[in-house]
């Protein structure tokens, strides 16, 4: 079915081998000139996925919604929305990817659906619909009370009166989003039921949204208190998520998944739980999920120490046999290229951070536009969209800033749309855009091209082991990345000044060379156990 791009050896596996990118398809490019992005528009644009060299992409929802939260809320899991095309659009993509060696991996959503979804106008329509118990419903607790304290993500409590039924459903995120009863195992047969249409289809992997939240406590228990800012913040979440039950869940999903060649499933583990809980998820004997998000690197300050214990952390959470994944950006949020913003540093910086994702052990995710060091947008209140920064305006602006069209070129709305999209371009599309960096060679698009063309062709990089050199970094990263057949070292400068990086473990002296480096240079500059490294230095070097 697939092409292979020749490099490839073979026992190459796409999901870990490869990179993944992330598009969120509202803001990718727009092929009718409704300001909205869509599928014929992402099938025009494989050529910028070919030449970035990603082995798949991950779509964001794409399925009909009335897009409360834009597509996060399904109102019908086997069609695709107008706004995005249609099922025909939806087979081309998959054909035309795949003629390209590219993977398409779905996101599913299924905590929730829609309120729209005709399972839950069924579901709410009365106490004795046969879909009644297809969601959560309970009664309040005496004295007109909630039915237990639990809290929605997006502010308020998780439950939602239902004047004419007079219960209570369940919401772990908006009101518009009625959580699916998992408990119910004609919810489970229907969910799995989606999951066979699209493998049928010829998709090839899934992200799950939030599945974690799948099963909530049996006996609705009150979460205990926690000290928190916002009400979501104020307990922890023992009763209404990362129930038992979820384990026994994916090792069916995954059965499933096995039943079809080089499928592959990550998950959303929500939200700030310790790093072990998300490497349960791959399960006692790696039979759960293929790779779980970890999300620390969204979290890390700019500091070599930082990054330096997240990815111990991930290695040592992780059990023998499980693939690691990291992840600097998505769409919900800030953009790395800001959160690390440091003037006319930041490129440099993005990438620093660009070799440091693409050089270790794990599958690489990432996000449309972080390729050029694509900034946050700054959205005015007036034409906020997401629901969160509706909300949380001005203490969280919400989500749209890392939403904003792909800038491709120079001309009027960037190249995304001939008309106005539906979030305003970044103001500095004119400079920072796909066509002015491809014509580039030292900018951020073929540092990322270049990158990616290394490990696809490197056995170190793909699946080496990972061994740091430096025990206790400050400005520094130093780390080999060794295999059988190959050692590759790669050392990170996340300062704006020449640094000496000392290491704990000696390097033998002679012969490593760059394959690259942001800094020019030929040679790897070693004096006695210290590498010198240029001001914002990535570097990847092989012995000779
Ligand atoms: C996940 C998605 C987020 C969405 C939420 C509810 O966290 O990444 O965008 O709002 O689930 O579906
Ligand atoms: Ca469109």
């Amino acid at each position: 079915m697939t092409e292979d791009y020749g490099l490839r050896t073979e026992d190459y596996l796409w999901w870990r081998d490869g990179v993944i990118y992330q598009i969120y398809p509202r803001s990718f490019a727009d092929s009718n000139g409704d300001g909205i992005g869509d599928l014929p528009g992402i099938i025009a644009r494989l050529d910028h996925l070919s030449e970035l060299g990603v082995d798949a992409v991950w779509l964001s929802p794409v399925y009909p919604s009335p897009m409360y939260d834009f597509g996060y809320d399904v109102s019908d899991y086997c069609e695709i929305d107008p706004v995005f095309g249609t099922l025909a659009d939806f087979d081309r993509l998959v054909q035309q990817a795949h003629q390209r060696g590219l993977r398409i991996i779905m996101d599913l959503v299924l905590n929730h659906s829609s309120h729209q979804h005709p399972w839950f106008v069924e579901s709410r329509a009365s106490r004795d619909n046969p879909r009644r118990d297809w969601y959560i419903w309970r009664d309040g607790a005496t004295g007109g009370k909630l039915p237990n304290n639990w809290q929605s993500f997006f502010g308020g409590p998780a439950w939602e009166w239902d004047e004419r039924t007079q219960q209570y459903y369940l919401h772990s995120f908006l009101k518009e989003q009625p959580d699916l009863n998992w408990r119910n195992p004609a919810v489970k047969e229907a969910l799995f039921d989606v999951v066979r249409f699209w493998l049928e289809r010829g998709v090839d992997g899934f992200r799950l949204d939030v599945f974690n939240l799948y099963f909530k406590d049996a006996l609705f228990r009150d979460n205990p208190p926690r000290p928190g800012l916002r009400g979501y913040d104020r307990q922890w979440h023992v009763y209404d998520k990362d129930q038992p039950e979820m384990h026994p869940l994916l090792r069916e999903l995954r059965a499933l998944l096995d039943r079809y060649p080089e499928r592959m499933a990550v998950g959303e583990t929500f939200s700030d739980h310790p790093i072990e809980m998300a490497a349960a998820y791959y399960g006692e004997n790696n039979d759960e999920l293929h790779l779980a998000f970890n999300f620390h690197f969204t979290q890390q300050p700019w500091r070599a120490r930082a990054f330096h214990e997240a990815i111990a952390q991930w290695e040592a959470a992780l059990r023998p046999g499980a693939w690691p994944c990291y992840v600097l950006s998505n769409h919900d949020v800030v953009r790395h290229a800001s959160r690390y913003a440091a003037g006319l540093h930041t490129d440099a910086r993005a990438q620093v951070a660009a070799a440091l994702l693409l050089t270790l052990r794990g599958t690489p995710f990432l996000y449309y536009g972080e390729e050029i060091a694509m900034r946050q947008g700054q959205i005015p209140r007036a034409e906020i969209q997401d629901p969160v920064g509706k909300r949380y305006w001005p203490f969280h602006k919400g989500r749209d800033g890392c939403r904003t069209p792909m800038p491709w070129d120079d001309s009027p709305n960037a190249g995304f749309s001939v008309n106005p999209p539906w979030l305003r371009v970044n103001p500095d599309y004119r400079e920072r855009n796909v066509a002015a960096q491809r014509q580039d060679p030292n900018s951020v698009f073929h540092w990322y091209r270049r990158l990616i063309a290394l490990r696809r062709t490197s056995p170190a990089l793909r699946r080496g082991a990972y061994r740091p050199l430096i025990r206790r970094p400050v400005h520094a990263l130093a780390y080999l990345r060794e295999a059988p057949e190959q050692t590759l070292l790669v050392a990170l400068n996340f300062s704006s000044r020449p640094v000496l990086a000392v290491l704990d473990e000696p390097l033998p002296a002679r012969d490593w060379h760059a394959l690259l480096s942001t800094a020019d240079r030929p040679e790897l500059e070693l004096l006695g156990n210290s590498l010198a490294l240029a001001p914002y230095e990535a570097c990847v070097l092989g012995m000779a």
